[in-house]
């Protein structure tokens, strides 16, 4: 990267990507790496400053991970946020202890002296530690006090090493931004220029670079990570791209319709569909569990690359929206224990023995800068703000066995749902729309059949479940609290116009313990 770049080091908070988010909310952009990152891999980033996250572990455990010497001679402004500045006191000989009064919630913070980090005043802090500094390092002179932590910032000004037992990174602390701007503007003097244009502008070098005159294939699915990559590489090397858009028969009512249009009429550019409707639905006939049908439509989708690239004689490039999270969530696998609740069969999920080399221009990006790409890309809204619809799609919101006529009857169910949701203004569509909509909403059906009454008419019919949740980052969700009247229309428009079912529920599951998906 040809910009001035913060390394984060991660000592395994879960906050850790909140800094990442908010030093790039500043246009400076950061690379979020393990603590024990190799030395050449930080090194050869050549940063402006380091930023050491906090992290569950005390100093003093055994295997606790410690600040890596090579960081102290690098000549760079480092910030260290409670465990990383107690794993910069540790290493520079000060002396760390176990608080009696563990610190956790607001705290007021009282400014000692005035320094370029934290504003002078008294502020509200967001603590969260149990061991506290003890005795500063030599060098270090003492910057605030909490209540409990006598030494809650310290810093080195000659050195420019800070360290700060509060956290700056959450909303709970309202001059954490300030104090971040702080870091980055007054003490490693870096310029933001980590804006959609030059970011637009790099990434179109880097791909030219890296392609140079070889072909290049992509699958759009209409997903915003998808279409924006898409996009990129289109703008970088036009018709050495040929994109596809598989018709799997488990998308969303007038799906691929939209995104074929949207590609066309925004970009100039063709997207060539292939229809596998009829082999999807042959691999998955008799198939019930959740799994299995993911394995089943990962591996057609492979199948289908495969021909594609063989009918295109072997690009040697393919186009993958990765995206920041998945890469980060990467190298944590091995620092927590991690089980597998679903199989995500397009993230990561192409066979080694493919041989295609990848073109990830979004690797670096977190959800919404993606957005501000592809708006800057000229992508319409309706891609750009496009809820997220899984990989093996409607399939997994098919209860049981998959087939086309139950894949209708969820269609038909999910587009009145959708449509009374847009009416309503609570789908997110575009960056002014209403913040308090949902993130994500779509029917389920049931592999159940209920009583009802029709007419005068017994009926014996499917169940539909409706899902709706808010959420920042999919990986916590709330169930939407949506109006009442709004589901009564929503039921009785399900119940009288999709033919097979005869009652509707709402699903009230936050996750955890529940996920998004039901499979
Ligand atoms: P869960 O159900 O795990 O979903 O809470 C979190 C988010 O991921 C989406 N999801 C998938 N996306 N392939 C995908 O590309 C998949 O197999 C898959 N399964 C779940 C889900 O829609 C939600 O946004």
């Amino acid at each position: 990267m040809t910009q001035d770049t913060l390394v984060i080091l991660d000592f395994g908070s879960q906050y850790t990507q909140l800094i990442t988010r908010l030093v790039r909310d500043q246009s400076v952009f950061c690379q979020q790496l393990p603590w024990n990152a190799n030395q050449s891999t930080v090194v050869d980033l050549n940063p402006r400053g380091i930023i050491l996250s906090g992290g569950p572990a005390s100093i003093y455990m055994d295997d606790a991970p410690t600040l890596p010497h090579y960081l102290l001679d690098l000549g760079v402004p480092l910030l260290g946020i409670c465990y990383g500045m107690q794993a910069l006191t540790h290493a520079l000989n000060g002396e760390v202890i176990p608080s009696t009064d563990k610190e956790y919630g607001k705290s007021a913070l009282e400014v000692s002296k005035e320094n370029l980090l934290i504003p002078e005043g008294t502020h509200v802090a967001w603590m969260s530690h149990g061991d506290r500094i003890k005795t500063l390092p030599p060098g270090f002179v003492s910057l605030a006090k909490t209540e409990n932590s006598p030494l809650a910032a310290m810093g080195d000004p000659t050195r420019q090493f800070y360290g700060v037992q509060f956290h700056p990174e959450v909303k709970h602390t309202p001059i954490g931004e300030e104090i971040v701007r702080n870091f980055l503007f007054d003490i490693c003097c870096v310029n933001p220029r980590w804006t959609p244009e030059s970011i637009i502008d790099q990434s179109i070098d880097q791909i030219k670079n890296q392609v140079g005159p070889s072909r290049v294939l992509s699958a759009a699915s209409g997903g915003v990570d998808s279409s924006v990559a898409t996009a990129l590489v289109f703008k970088a090397i036009g018709t050495q791209l040929e994109s596809v858009f598989v018709d799997t028969g488990l998308l969303r009512k007038d799906e691929q319709e939209q995104v074929i249009l949207s590609f066309q009429e925004s970009l100039g550019m063709p997207l060539h569909t292939i229809q596998a409707a009829d082999l999807f639905f042959q691999d998955l006939k008799g198939i019930t569990d959740p799994e299995q049908k993911r394995s089943k439509i990962g591996n057609r989708f492979i199948r289908i690359f495969e021909e594609q690239a063989r009918a295109l004689d072997h690009p040697d490039f393919l186009v993958q929206g990765t995206i920041y999270p998945d890469v980060v969530e990467s190298y944590s696998a091995d620092r927590v224990h991690t089980e597998t609740i679903k199989t995500h069969h397009n993230v990561g999920g192409l066979p080694e023995e493919m041989d295609f080399k990848l073109v990830e221009p979004l690797r670096y990006l977190f959800k919404d800068e993606v957005r501000k790409i592809g708006k800057a890309l000229g992508l319409p809204d309706s891609l750009v703000w496009r809820q997220p619809f899984p990989g093996p799609g409607l399939a997994i919101r098919c209860l049981g066995e998959v087939t086309q006529e139950r894949v209708e009857r969820l269609r038909a169910a999910d587009n009145i749902f959708i449509t009374e949701l847009e009416k309503a203004d609570l789908i997110r569509t575009s960056e002014n729309s209403s913040i308090q909509g949902t993130s994500q909403c779509f029917a389920v059906l049931l592999p159940v059949k209920t009583v009802g009454v029709m007419g005068d008419q017994r009926t014996y019919e499917d169940v539909i479940a409706l899902r709706a949740v808010t959420t920042d980052d999919f990986m916590t969700a709330d169930w939407s609290r949506l109006p009442a009247e709004l589901l009564a229309r929503i039921s009785n428009r399900v119940v009288n116009e999709v033919p097979g079912v005869n009652r509707v529920v709402y699903d009230i599951t936050s996750k955890p313990p529940g996920t998004i998906e039901w499979e």
